[in-house]
């Protein structure tokens, strides 16, 4: 059997850090093994909030950068910016009878209104240009959080819709929730968001790194105590050690007479062994934009070739060739 399509975007994000990492970057790369993937920089869907042009642009290449770091290979998967890709024109294609009202139940929508926050055109329409994006390379599996799950569910509507009003068009997709970790605890305990500016960064240097876990929030327990091997500490020592050093370290923690800044020092030692062949690779990209850049294109090409299709099949369907 032919490996199933996959299809996702990334939010070129800046300041990427180890909560993107585990929750979305880590099983993302897993997913290439099996599947036949298409994965763009969805920078189109970044121009609903303002940016400057440069650090949007700089945004771009450093996701593609953590990827590729983090061990998504070009050769296997096609990697490609979304504003590459007629994207836009089937949106509006999928979109222009998408009733406003499905857009105003759109959870992202109504949080902004519940917010406060000035509502445009491209958040209002962002599940049709999301749409856009499945429908168009005919994916099968979507990975996502269940943030997201209603945006592949609309997509699967409207191409179902699509496919009956218009004939076989699109392939209904279906949402996947790969096991990832959806919470990672940041260094005041909150989960890990740039919003709560408690990040490790992917990219940090060992200085900043060691001000940021001994910065850790602790209670106030003395070395000789037990501790609670749940704790930030603890989980976050879990996810960067090997399973066998971070069963000792648990039992040490749970037994008594490990001080937090013994624990720290240990957790400092394994983030940073952890990161840096991540960090190695992100270096030598970083010396080379233009191999970066052609990744990119490349990526983009190979997408063309069945954005292409799509766009003429349902052109057609519309009416729309004469
Ligand atoms: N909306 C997704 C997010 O916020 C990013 C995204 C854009 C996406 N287009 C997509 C994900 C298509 C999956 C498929 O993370």
């Amino acid at each position: 059997m032919a490996a199933k399509r996959l299809v996702t975007g990334i939010r070129p994000t800046g300041d990427i850090h180890l909560g993107n990492y585990f929750a979305a970057i880590k099983p993302t790369v897993a997913l290439q093994e099996e599947h036949e993937c298409f994965i763009f920089v969805a920078d189109l869907h970044a121009l609903n909030q303002v940016s400057e042009p440069e650090k949007l642009t700089k945004a771009i290449l450093e996701i593609t950068k953590a990827y590729l770091a983090a061990g998504l290979n070009p050769d296997k998967v096609h990697l490609f910016q979304q504003s590459a890709l007629p994207h836009p024109e089937l949106a509006w294609m999928i979109g222009a009878q998408v009733g406003i009202g499905v857009l105003e139940r759109a959870h992202a929508f109504k949080d902004s209104v519940a917010n406060g926050s000035d509502i445009n055109f491209g958040l209002f329409s962002y599940p049709v240009l999301m749409a856009a994006d499945i429908l168009m390379y005919q994916a099968d599996v979507v990975p996502v959080g269940k943030d997201q799950q209603q945006h592949v569910e609309f997509a699967r509507d409207w191409a179902e819709r699509f496919n009956n009003l218009y004939g076989q068009t699109f392939t209904l997709p279906q949402a996947i929730h790969p096991a990832g970790i959806e919470t990672i605890p940041g260094i005041d305990g909150r989960k890990m968001s740039k919003r709560y500016d408690n990040v490790i960064g992917l990219f940090d240097s060992a200085e900043v790194l060691e001000k940021k876990i001994m910065r850790i929030t602790t209670d106030s327990k003395r070395p000789e105590e037990p501790k609670d091997t749940n704790d930030t500490i603890a989980q976050l020592f879990s996810l960067v050690a090997s399973e066998e050093s971070a069963n000792s370290f648990k039992e040490r923690y749970a037994a008594g007479g490990m001080g937090y800044k013994e624990a720290k020092e240990l957790l400092l030692g394994a983030v940073v062994e952890f990161l840096r062949p991540i960090q190695e690779r992100k270096a030598s990209l970083d010396q080379n934009d233009d191999e970066v850049r052609a990744i990119l294109a490349r990526g983009a090409e190979a997408a063309r070739a069945v954005a292409s299709q799509t766009i003429a099949a349902t052109r057609e369907h519309l009416g729309l060739v004469v």
